[in-house]
């Protein structure tokens, strides 16, 4: 798991463990939420920091991966954009979590964008990891209602809710391989 910030979809997905198992949390942040989330649980850490190459640093990510022995790259507030040979080392093996119904709003500011457009509903995106930022084939949305009066905190609190559930469950899906890519179609089948 990537991870960089406060690290509550990591702590879903550490509650969830049984059907997958996290290998190792990874981060760009020494000192991160998200880190001393994975050191409580007890779960192998790396720090690996900005070296100001993104070639340089996607690298030393995917060598750390690899290492680990992880068959599933998953990204929960990774603030870094991975080059290119992360798709070439992992492909089709990149997860990440966003929060809006992509395509619409892409980029670090979904929550406020939603809002600033008056959209009357939201939600969350799972989807695996392509060349784009927020971009990829999508596995799971859940959609959210914008509840008059939300400001960003209380409408991305209703969206984390929704990303706490569906993020482990796409990861155990993945996990009983009922999860499959086939061109650019997601498809799902329940066991
Ligand atoms: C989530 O809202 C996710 O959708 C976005 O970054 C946030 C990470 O939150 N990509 P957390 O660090 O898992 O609490």
């Amino acid at each position: 798991m990537l991870a960089s910030g406060s690290g509550s979809n990591l702590q879903a997905l550490i509650d969830d463990q049984g059907e997958y198992r996290i290998a190792l949390v990874l981060s760009d942040k020494p000192g991160s939420r998200a880190l001393e989330r994975a050191e409580q649980a007890g779960l192998p850490t790396a720090v690996v920091a900005w070296p100001g190459e993104r070639g340089v640093f996607t690298t030393a990510i995917c060598d750390a991966v690899a290492a680990a022995g992880a068959e599933l790259m998953v990204l929960a507030g990774f603030m870094r954009i991975l080059g290119r040979e992360a798709i070439d080392r992992f492909p089709d093996r990149i997860l990440n979590i966003h929060p809006s119904l992509l395509p619409a709003f892409p980029g670090a500011h979904a929550v406020e964008s939603a809002l600033e457009h008056g959209v009357k509903v939201t939600g969350v995106t799972v989807h695996f990891v392509d060349e784009e930022v927020d971009h990829g084939p999508i596995i799971a949305q859940v959609p959210v209602p914008v509840a008059a009066g939300d400001d960003r905190d209380s409408l991305h609190a209703r969206l984390q809710a929704e990303e706490h559930r569906i993020y482990p469950a796409v990861v155990a899906g993945l996990a009983r391989g009922e999860i499959t890519l086939e061109e650019r179609t997601v498809r799902w089948r329940k066991t």
